[in-house]
């Protein structure tokens, strides 16, 4: 009887439900759960089926009879990607967006604040493209230095990640612009992506690889969560309740949609049942584009939930309409609360805006990270030298990002040979040699050994002419990018070669790497003097170094991510990246520097470390039991001669834990800015959450009572100050 009379006011045209007065969906003066409910009993069961799957590339489906719009997307989360489909859809004149830093240089700013500055201008170019979705943030772990997409990641500690999750997360839907937090769950390799099997233990995905996704929800109130190609312990992540249903819904509570990602689909009823709610891409256009030999008879995974799909589910019982009314009430619920239904984001607006510029330009500046800095080498001298040398094959070419998905082509991108042009000033001659080739591959004839003798002799020779060389080295986005992982942590073929040659050359050289992942230095970092890590940093990265280099910033960026010595030490290393399409996670909860600690691994530069140009004293220690946990505070003062930014970071120690615990786990930190002489007092509190473990044998997590350190440092291997409490 019940459902007779919804399908006959779903029937009803949209003119006729409302004489005049407009329908209850259509008031955005009514609560939005009241609009999705009117909306939803107008539709047809055909036009409920029809939403579980896009239209096109980048485009949810709409229904112009209800005036249901589209959710028209773009690909994140390094900015907004400047195309909206492959080549047959590619916008025939792109607009260039603003390129911002990767998620491993935002990371290393550790300041949350400008995180949610970045995601606002991100949010705000969204719109101004006329899109309401960006697929972004990406806040999967770095398990291990070789996954192609570590760049997009906010690194290796999931307290860090979900911090940097929720700002990122606030600031874009502050904009009305839906994020895509992604790729739910522990998407840590590019390895056979759509086949692998992960076996990862519960303890392991709630303190490792859940927080950054759980925190985008609980704190952040994320709107949208991208599933993963991968399977998690047997089960292919978009068709995982326990992921999905189990862990995102009931227990987080997330009331928004999950899209797939492209073509991560492999069966009808099982995303359903399982609480996906939208697959992309959709449309004929493109079933036949992900060659996966999966399930489908096709041989391809797209076309899964379109509608006759759908419908076929449900009259087979294979699938209830209540499940598929679910998916669309959640893409209701999101269309309305992000305001799409009443202020639809209509594009063709300025991008790329001095505000957006400024919100890269920062984030490249604070990402910088000095790693090395024996004898003040840095920062150089701009009026003490008359030539600097600038070598490299990333030298003149802005490295902006890593490749796949989330490339975005900039008006403009300033390379470090340009950034050191502009900051050395009138006085210093700039001059540059390439060094080496990089990624010349695909159709350029491979170099003779004998071409790259004589480039690394003219490289070595010019820097032998001048006053300091910077030999800047790393990676491309065509060794780093999504699709494939890196074979090796090592530097690509020739670069460590040229530091040696340049170095022998010249005492005074400065190493630059741009990578979007720790690269293997132990070859070749006691033969140079100044080593600095920028990340791929967008647009302005290049500037960001220079400045950098040349003392206009001063350098407060901290690895979000431990550097191992070499590739065997890190802490994947044997269970990575699997076989016959199986990896286990046997490291556990072991990763980065958890593990190091656990190992007594001495990594190349721990996980939180980052040099300056002042020095930093901490001071007053105090510890007081507060509410469920303690309120820490402390001083710091800037003890040097310029101004600079340190990062204090709080680690939790316990000391008799009930199950096995890390060392220390990050459970708190702030960047504070200080004038030279200046002192700032920081205060930090731990809640329960911050001293807890979650116990498999509960199910939950658990804080016990009794005795906790807690360790204040510069680094997760510079412990400044120790105290205590004891937890009743
Ligand atoms: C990537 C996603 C991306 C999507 C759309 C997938 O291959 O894994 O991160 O958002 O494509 O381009």
């Amino acid at each position: 009887m019940k459902i007779r009379i919804a399908f006959a006011l779903a029937s009803l045209p949209l003119t006729l439900s409302c004489f005049g007065t407009p329908a209850p969906y259509q008031d955005p003066s009514r609560p939005v759960e009241e609009r999705v409910n009117d909306l939803l009993a107008r539709m047809t069961v055909e036009e409920r089926d029809s939403m579980l799957a896009g239209q096109g590339w980048m485009e949810s489906r709409a229904i112009p009879r209800l005036g249901i719009p589209s959710i028209k997307m773009s690909d994140g989360p390094l900015g907004v990607r400047n195309w909206t489909g492959p080549s047959a859809v590619t916008l025939k004149a792109p607009v260039l967006t603003t390129a911002f830093p990767s998620g491993i240089a935002l990371a290393s700013t550790w300041d949350v604040d400008l995180a949610g500055r970045v995601a606002h201008a991100v949010g705000q170019e969204t719109k101004a493209f006329g899109r309401d979705m960006i697929l972004g943030p990406t806040v999967n772990i770095n398990r291990g230095p070789l996954w192609g997409r570590n760049f997009e990641g906010f690194g290796e500690d999931p307290y860090l990640a979900a911090r940097l999750a929720v700002a990122w997360v606030k600031g874009v839907q502050a904009e009305g612009v839906i994020p895509a937090v992604k790729h739910f769950a522990a998407n840590n390799e590019e390895f056979e992506r759509h086949r692998i099997d992960e076996k990862i233990d519960a303890r392991t995905l709630n303190e490792i690889y859940f927080p950054a996704f759980k925190a985008a929800v609980t704190e952040g109130g994320a709107w949208a969560v991208m599933s993963a190609y991968n399977k998690v312990n047997g089960e292919w992540c978009s068709e995982n309740p326990a992921l999905l249903r189990d862990t995102l819904q009931d227990k987080w509570g997330f009331k928004g949609l999950v899209v797939s990602d492209w073509g991560s689909t492999y069966s009808t009823p099982g995303p359903i049942v399982a609480g996906m709610n939208l697959e992309m891409p959709g449309g004929a256009a493109f079933h036949y584009w992900f060659g996966i030999p999966s399930t489908k008879e096709a041989g391809n995974s797209g076309g899964w939930l379109e509608k006759e799909e759908v419908m076929a589910a449900v009259n087979s019982g294979q699938v209830t309409q209540a499940r598929v009314d679910d998916s669309v009430r959640r893409i209701l619920r999101v269309l309305f609360t992000a305001g799409l239904f009443d202020h639809p984001h209509v594009g063709g607006m300025l991008v790329d805006t001095p505000s957006e510029q400024e919100a890269a330009k920062q984030g490249a500046e604070e990402g910088v990270i000095l790693l090395k800095n024996s004898g003040a080498i840095l920062p150089l001298r701009a009026s003490a030298m008359h030539t600097v040398a600038v070598i490299g094959p990333s030298a003149s070419v802005a490295r902006t990002g890593g490749g796949g998905s989330s490339f975005v082509q900039p008006k403009r991108a300033i390379s470090v040979l340009q950034g050191i042009r502009d900051a050395a000033g009138r006085e210093v001659q700039v001059m540059y040699a390439l060094g080496t080739p990089m990624e010349g591959g695909k159709g350029s004839p491979t170099p003779s050994e004998g071409q790259l003798l004589d480039l690394r002799k003219d490289a070595a020779t010019l820097a032998a002419q001048c006053d300091a060389a910077v030999v800047v080295v790393g990676d491309s986005n065509v060794q780093e990018s999504e699709g494939f992982d890196r074979p090796t942590m090592d530097l690509p073929e020739g670069q460590a070669a040229l530091i040696a040659a340049v170095a022998a050359a010249n005492p005074h050289t400065v190493v630059v790497v741009i990578a979007g992942s720790p690269v293997t230095a132990s070859p070749w970092i006691d033969s140079v003097p100044g080593v600095l890590c920028s990340w791929f940093s967008g647009q302005s990265g290049g500037t960001a170094v220079a400045e950098a280099l040349f003392g206009r910033i001063n350098p407060s960026g901290k690895l979000p991510v431990t550097w191992p010595r070499r590739y065997e030490d890190s802490t994947a290393y044997g269970n990575y990246p699997g076989a016959h399409l199986h990896v286990t996670y046997a490291e556990g909860i072991y990763v980065g520097y958890r593990g190091f600690d656990r190992r007594g691994t001495v990594p190349q530069f721990p996980f939180g470390y980052g040099q300056s140009y002042t020095s930093f004293e901490y001071s007053g220690l105090s510890v007081a039991p507060a509410g469920d946990g303690a309120a820490v505070s402390f001083s710091v003062r800037n003890t040097g001669a310029v101004a600079g930014a340190e990062v204090p970071q709080l680690y939790v120690h316990e000391e008799h834990p009930a199950i096995d615990r890390p060392l220390k786990e990050l459970k708190g930190f702030q960047r504070v800015e200080l004038a030279p002489g200046e002192s700032r007092t920081v205060t930090l509190t731990l809640g329960r959450p911050d001293l807890s473990y979650y116990d498999p044998g509960r199910g939950d997590w658990v804080a016990d009572s009794g005795e906790f350190e807690v360790w204040v440092g510069s680094s997760s291997a510079d412990i400044r100050l120790r105290g205590h409490f004891t937890r009743p």
